[in-house]
C-alpha cells in the first residue's frame, strides 16, 4: 500500500515565462475537484477494521469500572481497547513528545484510569465495519469516581502563574521599560479596558483520521491527517518502540488543519495501537463532536491600558493576558509582545500568565497568540484614537516604529506604512466621517473601522531532493505538507524557475515520511523553509548541468557563470542566440538523471540582527441592524506586506481565508462550556458557528511591494497567517463606529449590541 495519487500538472503559462510572481493555478486543483485527491480516511486497505472512540462523560476523576461485554457480544465487534487491556507502551514523557509539544507531560490515551478532561478517549471499539464500531461504542458502559473540576477561566485565573522559559518553553515577555503604571496615571488621555476571547475550536472540513495498513512484512504504512508526516512517524516509533524503517507515514492531501495537525492526535495513537495488537489494518476516524476533544484556541482575558499626550504620542502601554492551559502541559503563546513590537513607547509593562484548567491542552490555531493579543491592542488603539479625536490611521503613524522596541533591532523589512496608505486609498478611508453613528444606509448603521496586523517571518531547516531526467522532467520532493495553502504549486514554481523549466515539466512530491527532511508545516514558514531547500537542490542540479554544458555542447568553453537557464534551454547571457536544450546536454554526456539533495539552513547570523515579520493594514465596513443587533461585514480591504509573493493567486486565497476567519472570530466563533459538567456544549457545526458564503461579501486583497534580502534567498515571508491577524479588531472597530458601542468580548453577537 505505498502508491498514492500525485498531482498531474496542466501548464497554464508559456514555456519560457518565469513562473514566480505569476498567478499559477493550483497544480493539484484538478485532483481536488475531481475527487482524485485522497485523504487519510479514504485509503482503502484489504481486510480493514474500523475503530470508534468512546469519550469520557466527566471532566476529572477516575474510571472505576468499564464494561465492554455488551459491545463484544455484537457479531462483528472484534475487540474493545481500554486502559485495562492495553499493551506495554513507552514510559518516559520524552517518548510521547512531538515536535509541537509544549512543556509538560503529554496526554497518553488509554494509559490509566485517570480522567483529565471531558471527551477524553476512554475506550476504542474495533469492528468489521464503521457502523458496527460506532454501535458497539454506545454499548460500552463506564463508571467513574468524579472529582471536582475547574473549567472556568474566571475562577481559574486566580491561581494563574507566569511561565518562565523553563515552564513555558518560550522567553517570557520582555522586562518592563520605564514606569508604565506611573506614566499611565500621569497621562493626559487614557484608555484602560478588558478584552475577552472565548475558546475556539478548529473545524477543518476533513475530520481527523488515521488509516494504518499492516504490510506483509509487518511494517506499517500510516495514512494520517497531519501537518508533519515525519512528526507523526517519530511519535509512533517512540511510543510503540518501532524502528523508523518500520513505519512510513503518508499524507498527500489535508482537508484543512489550521494548526490542529501540528501534533499527532489520539486517533493516530489508537489506530496504531489496534493495528499492532490485532495485526490487522485499522482505521480510526473521529466524529465532528470528537473534533472538540484534543485542543483549541485558549480562552483569554486581557487588559490593555494606554496613556497618551494630546498629540497622540503614546506615553504608557500596559498589556496583561491570562490564558488557559491544561493541568498536564503549559501551552504558551506569544500574546502581549506584539503590542510593544508594533508601537513606540517609553513606558511599557507586559505580563502573561497561564491558568491551569481541567481541559485538554490548547493547540496552535491560525496565528496563535497574535490572533489573540493583536485584536486587544488594536481595539485599544482605536479607543484611544476616539478619545483623542485623531484618525486611527494617523494615530498609528504617529507611534510607528522602524525598530523593534522589544529587542532594539531593525526590521529586516516593514512596509506597513505602505499598507496603511494603499489600503486606505483602495477602501476610500478619506471619506470617513469620524463621528460614531454618523453613517447610514437605509435603516442600517454603517461603520468603517481599521486595524493593523503582524506575524513572524520564521524559517526552519529543511531538505529537498531534485531529480532531472533526460526527458527534461524534473521531480522535486520534501516531506512537507500542503494543508490547502498551495505548497504543491509554489514549490513547483520555485523549482521550475531555478532550472528555467516550464512549470508543466515539474512535479513536486510531499506528504511522505520517506522523503527528505521537513519540519511541520506551520507558522507560515513553509515557503521560507522548504522553498529555500527546493531552490538549493535545484541550484545544485543547475550547477551540474552548467558544467556538462561547458564540457561538451554548443556552449563548450563558456563559463558557467555566463549561462542563463530559460525555456528548458541553457543560453549564454550576453549572446542569447547561443543556446542548447537541457535535454541535449544530458544526452551528449550520456547522463540519464541528475539527482541532488540539499539541506537549507537559515542564515542565523543575518537573521539574529533583525526582527522579521509580515505586516498588514485591514479596513472593514459593517452594516448593523439597530433593531436586531445583527452585524454584516459588507466590505474588507486587506493590504499585506509579506516580502516577495511567489504566487499572487494562492497567496490571495490565503489572505481571503484569513479574512473569512477574522469575520468568524469577530462575529461567530465561540465554544461554550457547561462549567457544571466541565464540557463543551456546542460541539457540532450546527451550533459552533463559522462564516458561510452569506457572511462574506466584498473582499479585496492588496500585496504591497516589499524587498527583503535577510529573510531567506527567496525574499518570501509566508502568508498563511497574516491575513487573519488584523481582521477581528478592524470589524470590532467598525462596529463601534457604526453603533457607538464598544464590545470587548468576542464574538460580537446581537445580544451584546441590543
Ligand atoms: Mo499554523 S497554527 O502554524 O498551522
Amino acid at each position: 500500500m505505498t502508491t498514492f495519487a500525485t498531482p498531474t500538472i496542466a501548464d497554464p503559462l508559456p514555456p519560457s515565462t518565469p513562473s514566480v510572481g505569476r498567478p499559477v493555478s493550483r497544480v493539484d486543483g484538478r485532483l481536488k475537484v475531481t475527487g482524485g485527491a485522497k485523504y487519510a480516511a479514504e485509503f482503502n486497505v484489504p481486510g480493514l477494521l474500523h475503530g470508534y472512540v468512546v469519550s469520557s462523560g466527566i471532566a476529572k476523576g477516575r474510571i472505576t469500572k468499564i464494561d465492554a461485554s455488551a459491545a463484544l457480544a455484537v457479531p462483528g465487534v472484534v475487540h474493545v481497547f481500554t486502559h485495562e487491556n492495553r499493551p506495554d507502551l513507552a514510559w518516559f514523557d520524552r517518548k510521547w513528545k512531538d515536535d509541537d509539544a509544549p512543556k509538560g507531560s503529554p496526554f497518553r490515551p488509554l494509559y490509566d484510569a485517570e480522567i483529565v478532561h471531558s471527551l477524553q478517549p476512554v475506550a476504542l471499539v474495533i469492528a468489521e465495519t464503521f457502523e458496527l464500531a460506532r454501535y458497539g461504542a454506545r454499548l460500552v458502559t463506564v463508571e467513574n469516581a468524579a472529582e471536582p473540576h475547574e473549567t472556568d477561566l474566571k475562577a481559574g485565573r486566580h491561581n494563574a502563574f507566569t511561565p518562565g522559559k523553563d515552564k513555558g518553553g518560550f522567553e517570557p515577555p520582555p522586562k518592563p521599560r520605564g514606569d508604565a503604571d506611573a506614566a499611565l496615571a500621569a497621562a493626559a488621555v487614557r484608555v484602560d479596558a478588558e478584552y475577552f476571547q472565548p475558546t475556539e475550536h478548529h473545524n477543518p472540513m476533513e475530520l481527523f483520521a488515521s488509516t494504518v495498513a499492516v504490510n506483509d512484512d509487518g511494517t506499517l504504512t500510516v495514512y494520517d491527517k497531519t501537518q508533519g508526516v515525519q512528526n507523526t512517524q517519530t511519535y509512533v516509533c517512540n511510543v510503540f518502540g518501532l524502528p523508523t524503517a518500520g513505519v512510513r507515514v503518508i499524507s498527500p492531501f489535508v482537508g484543512g488543519a489550521f494548526g490542529s495537525g501540528l501534533r499527532p492526535q489520539h486517533q493516530l495513537f489508537l489506530a496504531v495501537l489496534a493495528a499492532t495488537t490485532l495485526k490487522r489494518s485499522v482505521r480510526v476516524e473521529l466524529s465532528r463532536p470528537q473534533m472538540f476533544s484534543f485542543g483549541h484556541r485558549p480562552e483569554t482575558a486581557q487588559r490593555v491600558a494606554l496613556g497618551a499626550g494630546r498629540d497622540g504620542t503614546l506615553t504608557a502601554l500596559v498589556h496583561e493576558a491570562v490564558q488557559e492551559s491544561s493541568r498536564f502541559e503549559n501551552y504558551v503563546e506569544i500574546v502581549v509582545n506584539w503590542s510593544s513590537q508594533q508601537y513606540r513607547c517609553d513606558n511599557v509593562r507586559l505580563d502573561y500568565q497561564l491558568a491551569r484548567l481541567d481541559v485538554h491542552t490548547p493547540l496552535d490555531m491560525r496565528a496563535p497568540g497574535a490572533a489573540t493579543g493583536v485584536p486587544a491592542i488594536e481595539s485599544a488603539i482605536d479607543e484611544l484614537a476616539a478619545a483623542l479625536k485623531i484618525d486611527p490611521v494617523e494615530l498609528r503613524l504617529r507611534n510607528y516604529t522602524d525598530v523593534d522596541p522589544n529587542q532594539g533591532k531593525p526590521f529586516s523589512s516593514k512596509e506597513l506604512r505602505a499598507c496603511f496608505a494603499q489600503g486606505a486609498e483602495r477602501f476610500g478611508w478619506a471619506k470617513r466621517n469620524p463621528e460614531p453613528r454618523s453613517m447610514r444606509d437605509g435603516k442600517h448603521l454603517v461603520g468603517w473601522g481599521m486595524a493593523a496586523g503582524v506575524w513572524d517571518a520564521m524559517q526552519g531547516q529543511a531538505a529537498a531532493r531534485a531529480v532531472l531526467g533526460v526527458d527534461g522532467r524534473l521531480t522535486v520532493a520534501s516531506a512537507t505538507a500542503d494543508i490547502g495553502t498551495g505548497t504543491y504549486t509554489v514549490m513547483t514554481q520555485i523549482a521550475a524557475d531555478a532550472l528555467g523549466l516550464p512549470v508543466g515539466a515539474v512535479t513536486f512530491k510531499l506528504g511522505d515520511s520517506s522523503l527528505p527532511m521537513s519540519p511541520v508545516e506551520g507558522g507560515s514558514w513553509t515557503v521560507s523553509s522548504v522553498g529555500s531547500a527546493v531552490k538549493a537542490a535545484c541550484d545544485l542540479v543547475r550547477d551540474r548541468l552548467a558544467k556538462l554544458a561547458a564540457a561538451d555542447s554548443p556552449l563548450a568553453g563558456v563559463e558557467p557563470i555566463r549561462m542563463v537557464f530559460e525555456g528548458g534551454r541553457i543560453c549564454v547571457s550576453d549572446d542569447r542566440a547561443r543556446s542548447v536544450a537541457v535535454t541535449e546536454v544530458m544526452r551528449r554526456a550520456g547522463t540519464l538523471v541528475i539527482e541532488e539533495t540539499a539541506r537549507s539552513i537559515p542564515n542565523y547570523v543575518k537573521r539574529l540582527k533583525h526582527t522579521l515579520g509580515t505586516h498588514s493594514a485591514v479596513f472593514a465596513e459593517v452594516r448593523v441592524d439597530p433593531d436586531l443587533g445583527t452585524v454584516g461585514v459588507s466590505r474588507v480591504v486587506s493590504a499585506v506586506a509579506a516580502g516577495r509573493i511567489i504566487n499572487p493567486k494562492t497567496a490571495r486565497s490565503q489572505v481571503m481565508g484569513g479574512i473569512v476567519w477574522g469575520i468568524g472570530m469577530a462575529l461567530h466563533e465561540e465554544t461554550f462550556t457547561d462549567h457544571k459538567i466541565g464540557r463543551y456544549m456546542n460541539h457540532d457545526l450546527a451550533e459552533y458557528h463559522v462564516p458561510t458564503n452569506a457572511d462574506v461579501a466584498d473582499v479585496d486583497v492588496i500585496f504591497v511591494e516589499e524587498h527583503d534580502d535577510v529573510v531567506n534567498p527567496l525574499g518570501a515571508k509566508g502568508v498563511g497567517e497574516i491575513g487573519l491577524v488584523g481582521v477581528p479588531a478592524a470589524i470590532a472597530n467598525a462596529v463601534y463606529h457604526a453603533t457607538g458601542r464598544r464590545v470587548r468580548a468576542f464574538p460580537i453577537t446581537p445580544d451584546k449590541l441590543l
